[in-house]
């Protein structure tokens, strides 16, 4: 099983990258295989210029297309996603998320646009053909105790985080298995 963790916040260290660090951790001691992408891989002007052919795009967008499942962490800008993910987002093949289980998960600095998930990035990861979207975490800055070292949540961010990587982990696995379940019958009639 393997998943792509993508940080999408322009900042380093950042808040929703330290809910992706968490997630990382986590699904790692689950024999989870992870690979992690941030948006300072990439070169600012081949987003901006979008550049399809550059070298740091054709990596991600190769690896993207062995992966099971893809985590997208995101700041909220002006209630919507971050921008600069979106210049990324743009260059990826058509059906880059084709069979894979997507998570998202957001920072805000209130909870009054919790819904920008919903509204805004949801709708590019559909476009980009994602099997199966989970309800994403929405955090408020007060919930992130600390992202510059180790992260620490707030009790109740962990409880959802903890939650919501229980079922990509489980939506991975029957991703997995229903794939083997469709091939069986096929495989016994030519035994
Ligand atoms: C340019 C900019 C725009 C922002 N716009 C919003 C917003 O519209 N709504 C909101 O709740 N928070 C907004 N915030 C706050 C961030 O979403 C919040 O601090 C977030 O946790 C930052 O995540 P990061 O540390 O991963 O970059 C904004 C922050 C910046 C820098």
């Amino acid at each position: 099983m393997r998943i792509i963790t993508l940080a999408g916040s322009p900042r380093f260290p950042s808040r929703s990258s330290a809910l992706l660090e968490y997630a990382r951790d986590r699904l790692s001691a689950q024999d989870v295989e992870v690979y992690h992408w941030h948006l300072q891989n990439f070169a600012p002007e081949d987003l901006i210029y979008a550049r399809f052919d550059s070298p740091a795009l054709k990596t991600f967008s190769a690896q993207l297309a062995e992966a099971d499942g893809l985590i997208v962490a995101t700041p909220v800008y002006k209630a919507s996603f971050a921008g600069a993910l979106k210049t990324l987002l743009d260059l990826l093949p058509e059906r880059a998320l084709e069979k894979k289980v997507v998570l998202p998960l957001a920072t805000g600095g209130s909870v009054a646009h919790l819904l920008a998930v919903d509204y805004a990035l949801k709708p590019v990861l559909n476009a980009l053909k994602a099997q199966e979207i989970l309800h994403g975490v929405y955090a408020d800055d007060s919930q992130v105790l600390d992202y510059q070292h180790k992260p620490v949540f707030s009790a109740n961010l962990q409880h959802r985080l903890d939650d919501a990587l229980d079922t990509f982990w489980q939506a991975l696995h029957r991703h997995d298995t229903s794939h083997l379940a469709l091939k069986w019958p096929e495989n016994s009639l030519s035994a």
